[in-house]
């Protein structure tokens, strides 16, 4: 068992590293700093975790995202699973009809383009091994408490993307499966560590999701929410 986990130098990634190491699998991290990757690396191998290495990955750079790709399929032919957890909120103050279209390409670029471009590449080595792909996401559906139009909108392509390749797996006979998880808000860099009531740890996050996959059941196509988006304002 083994996983390459995007974003998994901090924050939900890295919670999701920790948990599913402390599980039994071998883990990949997929970061864009190399010390900010050797830090994580530490402190999951002092927590016990078996880190098989990292991976230069830059989701905005799709000639980084297909090297990251054969590096993975060269020295991880092994690979079970999929996180794709990395992503960026965009500027979310901007209103949805203000919003600048070089700030909605960057976030479609890292949080659909890329992370698409990363999933294609790795599909061969995960269905050679029965494998999974784990999209971490917000629902698609519009809430009316919290609606930044470039991350929602990017999210949505990514959830589309899900739904669609889950009917398409199973279709096609495609041995692979594949779903999203909604983790709920939690206390990280992407919302400035913001921690209001109904607002989660990256750790608890990351166990639950860690729960989710090691649960021995198929989730193929399915949306699963953690802990439900909360009135900021209330
Ligand atoms: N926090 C929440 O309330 C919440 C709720 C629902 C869903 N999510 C989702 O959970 C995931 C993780 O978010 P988080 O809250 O843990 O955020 P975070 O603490 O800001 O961590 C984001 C991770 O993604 C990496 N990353 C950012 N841009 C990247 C790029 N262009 N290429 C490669 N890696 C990149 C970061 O690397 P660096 O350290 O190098 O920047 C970091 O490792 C995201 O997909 C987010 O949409 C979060």
């Amino acid at each position: 068992m083994k996983a390459f986990i995007t974003g998994a130098n901090k924050g939900i990634g890295f919670g999701i590293a920790q948990h599913l190491g402390l599980a039994g699998w071998t883990i990949v991290l997929g970061a864009r700093d190399e010390k900010r990757a050797a830090q994580a690396i530490s402190a999951l191998e002092s927590s016990g975790v078996n880190v098989a290495g990292w991976v230069n990955i830059e989701l905005a750079d799709l000639t980084s995202v297909k090297n990251a790709a054969k590096t993975l399929a060269e020295q991880h032919p092994d690979l079970t699973l999929l996180v794709n957890n990395a992503g960026i909120p965009g500027d979310m103050g901007q209103k949805s009809y203000e919003t600048d279209m070089h700030h909605l390409k960057e976030t479609m670029d890292v949080n659909f383009f890329g992370t698409y471009e990363l999933t294609q590449c790795l599909i061969p080595t995960l269905a050679k091994n029965a494998g999974r792909i784990v999209n971490i996401t917000v629902p698609t559906e519009v809430s009316p408490y919290w609606h930044p139009l470039a991350y929602v909108a990017s999210k949505a392509a990514q959830n589309t993307m899900t739904s669609i390749m889950a009917m398409e797996f199973a279709k096609d006979n495609i041995p692979v499966e594949t779903y999203s998880i909604h983790p709920g808000p939690t206390t990280t860099d992407l919302n400035g560590n913001m921690d209001l009531p109904g607002f989660h740890t990256a750790d608890t996050v990351g166990q639950k999701v860690a729960e989710v996959i090691n649960d021995g059941q198929c989730h193929n196509g399915e949306f699963i929410e953690l802990y439900p988006i909360v009135d900021e304002g209330a």
